[in-house]
């Protein structure tokens, strides 16, 4: 589905996703196909970031710890090797927990309230009470995931746009303050796919919204999704001319239907009228369910061993552990703070100073 990653290899990527539910189609066009593609020539390692679910779920702790593994059976469903790409658990790695406190340091509360990004995810949850402290300062914390694997890319949509802005205004801030190069700025791939709407056309496909068709689901529920999907509601007979603009089965078809041709016939068909959206819906199933089938199998065999699943995550984790706190050393080392090198635990603790 991409062929915008021919020219990158030798990178650092460090992506992921906040673990709130299974993953959907949106997700396999936008950015888990770029995230197979990435993994053959580069070092990607993709978080899965349970501590940033917290931040809007705090009241949902088991929601989100079951996000987790349906999270990584998505992963693995869709073609991410372990052998090539590292997973790793955010509330797994403390150092980002200390990186996150070391860089709100260099940020104002004013430039969080400013942040693009914050303020149309606030505005859509609409935290009674206000928003969260822990909320407001996730850039900050997404900061610390992507400088902590001393990432140069990061793949994501372009709703975060301003998040890697953020992260380089602080990676600035902790080189001037070190008066070296301690951290590395980040480029941001923001992927060729445009954002499928969901199935009922109000929005983006998204797990909250309801609206999604989800790698899991099984093929009648595919089925029942794609014939009640949004068209035109103008289009009432077959003869009359219909609207491929904002109809979710042709959003559908440009995203999935490996033959492009066809789908710009029947768009042309479609506009001059005589094409019925049953035609249409029938051959968006069919492409949904030959999608779909190999991913909802190898998941489901996935799943029946969760204990390879937990390893899998726990493995990645271990190894991320040492490269993330060599990262924090050297941050820690630019506020004066005790280095592993001379930093001593179980010292009593001015042993531990520097
Ligand atoms: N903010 C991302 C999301 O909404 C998840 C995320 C957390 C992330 N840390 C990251 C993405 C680091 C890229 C890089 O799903």
């Amino acid at each position: 589905m991409f062929d915008t990653t021919s020219g990158l290899r030798g990178r650092t990527i460090l992506t992921g996703d906040r673990p709130t539910g299974a993953l959907h189609l949106g997700h396999l066009a936008g950015s888990l196909s770029l995230r197979v593609a990435l993994q053959e020539s580069n070092a990607q390692t993709v978080l899965v970031a349970d501590l940033q679910a917290l931040t809007d779920n705090a009241g949902q702790p088991a929601k989100v710890r079951s996000a987790v593994r349906e999270v990584m059976l998505d992963y693995l469903a869709v073609g991410l090797d372990p052998a090539k790409t590292t997973f790793a658990l955010q509330s797994g790695l403390p150092a980002l927990a200390e990186l996150t406190m070391l860089y709100m340091n260099l940020v104002t509360v004013p430039r969080l309230l400013r942040n693009p990004t914050i303020r149309t995810e606030t505005e859509a949850r609409g935290f009674a009470g206000g928003v969260p402290a822990g909320f407001l300062c996730y850039p900050v914390s997404q900061a610390a995931d992507i400088t902590a694997f001393d990432a140069d890319l990061v793949p994501a949509g372009a709703d975060q746009a301003p998040l890697i802005e953020q992260t380089n205004e602080i990676v600035e801030a902790v080189n001037r303050q070190a008066g070296t190069r301690v951290l590395r700025r980040i480029d941001h791939l923001a992927g060729a796919a445009p954002r499928l709407p969901g199935i009922d056309g109000l929005g983006k496909m998204s797990k909250s919204g309801g609206n999604a068709i989800l790698l899991s689901d099984p093929p009648e529920e595919i089925r029942r999704k794609v014939m009640r999907m949004f068209t035109d509601p103008g289009h009432l007979r077959v003869e009359d001319p219909g609207r491929t603009e904002g109809n979710v089965v042709f959003a559908l078809l440009e995203a999935f239907d490996p033959d492009r041709g066809e789908v710009e016939r029947l768009a042309e068909q479609y506009r001059a009228g005589g094409l019925g959206d049953m035609v249409l819906k029938r051959r968006l199933d069919g492409i949904l369910q030959e999608l779909l089938r190999p991913i909802r199998e190898r998941r489901a065999a996935l799943a029946a061993d969760p204990g390879a699943i937990d390893a899998v995550l726990r493995t990645g984790t271990e190894l991320a552990r040492g490269r993330t706190e060599t990262v924090l050393d050297r941050v820690r080392d630019v506020f004066g703070l005790a280095t592993r090198r001379t930093r001593r635990f179980d010292a009593p603790v001015f042993t531990a100073l520097p």
